[in-house]
């Protein structure tokens, strides 16, 4: 049993690559069942807080601790879906390949798969509808499929906390909607979900909460009052455009209509 009952508890982090850093003292934690939106403009730190949670890339200072431990004594409770960006497409497997890597961790590298695994991969296929395409090579699938099948990966896991890296990008409407009932469904189990996006108003819609991240915590809260003219000014500079209109602010992306 976790003596902290934080699923996610980060104190004072600093992290960033060669020296240059991308993350400013971030603080902030997330109770069991929470679904958190992580926004930021481009380069704002999003995929390197969630690599930094996942272990994937070591803080500068500052302390993680997930259900209570250390990075490395939760890594199996972690489950991951990266931007799609740095995945190898051409790379020869199949859907159901990729899925099944996400037991891995369980499994360690000699066991084979046996029933509960393939029961887990099979459900986790089922779940963002990719049962028909799982005999399919990675090259071969649309983008949208491509972020379903990484989601799928990573509940193959049965992780508790899932870190998700945009992945509602390029997906159609309906996709989107199902992937969106997918992270209620996670919720009502007990999941814990830190998403990566760039859809404010997704954002503020689905999620319990919002980390409005630009390399420091600009803020974090409910979504209704993270989403203030002023925060969001801090967070995206002059990456926004803000409209006043009755009951609210119209938030639009610069170039994005
Ligand atoms: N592997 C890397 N090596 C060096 N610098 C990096 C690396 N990855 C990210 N950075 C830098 O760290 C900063 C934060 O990047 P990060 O990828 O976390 O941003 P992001 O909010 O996820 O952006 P996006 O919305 O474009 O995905 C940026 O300045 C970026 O250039
Ligand atoms: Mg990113």
């Amino acid at each position: 049993m976790a003596t902290n009952s934080n699923v996610l508890s980060i104190q004072d982090l600093w992290a960033g690559y060669d020296g240059d850093a991308a993350l400013e003292s971030i603080s902030f934690e997330v109770g069991t069942g929470s679904l958190v939106g992580v926004a930021g403009p481009n380069g704002s730190g999003k995929s390197t807080l969630l690599k930094t949670i996942l272990g994937l890339l070591r803080p500068w200072r500052g302390r993680i601790q997930v259900f209570g431990k250390d990075v490395n004594g939760s890594r199996n409770r972690v489950g991951y879906a990266p931007q799609s960006e740095v995945v190898d497409w051409d790379f020869p497997v199949t859907v159901r390949d990729v899925v099944t890597m996400g037991r891995y961790g369980r499994l360690g590298l000699l066991r084979r798969p046996g029933a509960a695994d393939r029961a887990a991969v099979a459900g986790a296929l089922s779940e963002v509808r990719l049962d028909e395409l799982a005999g399919r090579q990675i090259s071969e699938l649309s983008g949208g499929q491509q972020r379903r099948m990484l989601i799928a990966r990573a509940l193959a896991q049965e992780a508790d906390l899932l870190l998700l890296d945009e992945p509602m990008v390029g997906l159609d409407a309906t996709n989107q909607h199902e992937l969106l009932e997918l992270f209620e469904r996670l919720r009502s189990r007990g999941k814990t979900l830190l998403v990566a996006t760039h859809d404010l108003s997704c954002v503020a819609a689905c999620f319990d909460l919002t980390l409005l991240l630009n390399k420091k915590l600009v803020a974090f809260g409910p979504p209704g009052e993270i989403f203030t003219p002023e925060l969001l000014n801090e967070a995206f500079a002059e990456d926004l455009l803000m409209l006043p209109t009755e009951g609210g602010v119209f938030v639009g992306h610069h170039g994005h209509g």
